[in-house]
């Protein structure tokens, strides 16, 4: 079935989430925008990060930032994965140079029956809004990505009551509280599949799921208490746009993820992108993996493990070119502007 219409055809980033082939290898990063930029520290000044996810306006602002800099093949809706928390009955902050921070941790199941079902159109409207304004400035330059957080990295945040090393309450809950694991895994994949939908209602042309933190997980515990919640999510996303099912430290679990579902499977640095997408399969599209730390220089090592990555995906359609996670803080923006710039040289065909 070709789901694409004329216009989108004419997107390299979204004809390689279909694996057809592409005058070049699109890319695309991850955390594009964001405090490597002076145009964002500049902004962030004035406003807190939550300040400026919640104004469609400035949300929308930011998004645009690296489009016209570096030349990417996607814009990535400026927002968090845990903002479709708050409506939940989460309360969390982002506290100075500390992450996010939540106030009351979910670890009970009477805390987990008051979670709410949200309404992401009413709820998160400032999110659908920015959306629309973003849609409406970038006209048909290039496609928006819309996301959200995977159920399993967004448990690991509210049990946990923020970032973690070792998950022992989250994993605790897991093994030891089974009924409250699964209450919490059914409501959370609930919340993202209404929260993905109305993206793409918005005007979200593709979509990513985070799992950032799943990494942690034994093979078989990914299967037995977190593929049936991606895959119920992944199901329950209307399938007119394309989604990236993505995550780091991943390389033993590719294959479920693969199951779980996805056109596309994003991968980070630390496996072989070759290797990655041969034990994949090629009905699979891929997307990765660049070291971040890459991207602090020189520029000659940059080229070089972007030629690298491009080699081990040999050519092939269905190759998104993109980091194996988001760029860092310290990353000087130049050095961006030449990784895209050296992708497209590349990979021309
Ligand atoms: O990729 C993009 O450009 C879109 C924007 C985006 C942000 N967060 C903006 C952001 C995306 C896709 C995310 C996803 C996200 N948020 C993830 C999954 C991706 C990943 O990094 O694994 C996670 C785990 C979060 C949760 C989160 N948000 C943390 C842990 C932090 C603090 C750490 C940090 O980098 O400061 C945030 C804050 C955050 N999200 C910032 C941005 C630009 C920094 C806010 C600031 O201080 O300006």
């Amino acid at each position: 079935m070709d789901v694409m219409n004329e216009t989108e055809k004419q997107y390299p980033f979204l004809m390689a989430c279909h694996r057809k082939a592409t005058k070049y290898t699109p890319i695309w990063l991850m955390r594009q925008a964001g405090r490597y930029m002076k145009e964002y520290r500049a902004l962030r000044r004035r406003f807190s990060f939550l300040e400026m996810c919640k104004n469609p306006e400035l949300a929308a602002k930011v998004t645009l930032m690296p489009v016209e800099q570096l030349k990417v093949d996607a814009a990535i809706i400026f927002a968090d994965i845990l903002l479709p928390l708050e409506p939940m009955g989460i309360e969390f902050e982002f506290a100075k140079n500390e992450g996010p921070v939540f106030r009351h941790p979910i670890r009970e199941m009477k805390q987990i029956e008051a979670l709410r079902i949200i309404e992401p159109k009413e709820d998160l409207s400032f999110l659908m809004d920015a959306i629309r304004i973003v849609r409406r400035e970038l006209g048909n330059k290039i496609p928006l990505i819309g996301f959200s957080g995977a159920p399993f990295t967004l448990a690991s945040y509210i049990i946990e009551g923020g970032h973690s090393k070792n998950y022992i309450l989250t994993k605790g809950l897991m093994y030891q509280d089974r009924v409250a694991w699964n209450s919490l895994m059914e409501k959370i994949s609930e919340v993202l599949i209404r929260y993905l939908n109305a993206q793409i209602h918005a005007g979200a042309q593709a979509l990513q799921l985070f799992d950032s933190w799943v990494g942690c997980l034994s093979p078989i515990d990914y299967e037995e208490y977190v593929l049936p919640y991606s895959k119920k999510v992944i199901e329950g996303v209307e399938k007119s746009v394309p989604l990236i099912h993505f995550a780091t430290s991943s390389s033993t679990l590719l294959e479920r993820m693969k199951r779980a579902g996805g056109d596309v499977i994003g991968v980070d640095w630390r496996v072989d992108l070759r290797e990655a997408w041969a034990r994949l399969g090629y009905d699979v599209a891929i997307q990765g993996n660049l070291d971040p730390v890459i991207l602090l220089g020189p520029v000659n090592l940059i080229e070089r493990e972007a030629k690298r990555i491009l080699e081990g995906a040999e050519g092939r359609p269905g190759h998104i070119f993109n980091l194996g996670h988001g760029i860092l803080p310290t990353t000087p923006v130049d050095h961006v502007v030449a990784l895209v710039e050296a992708v497209h040289r590349f990979s021309l065909r």
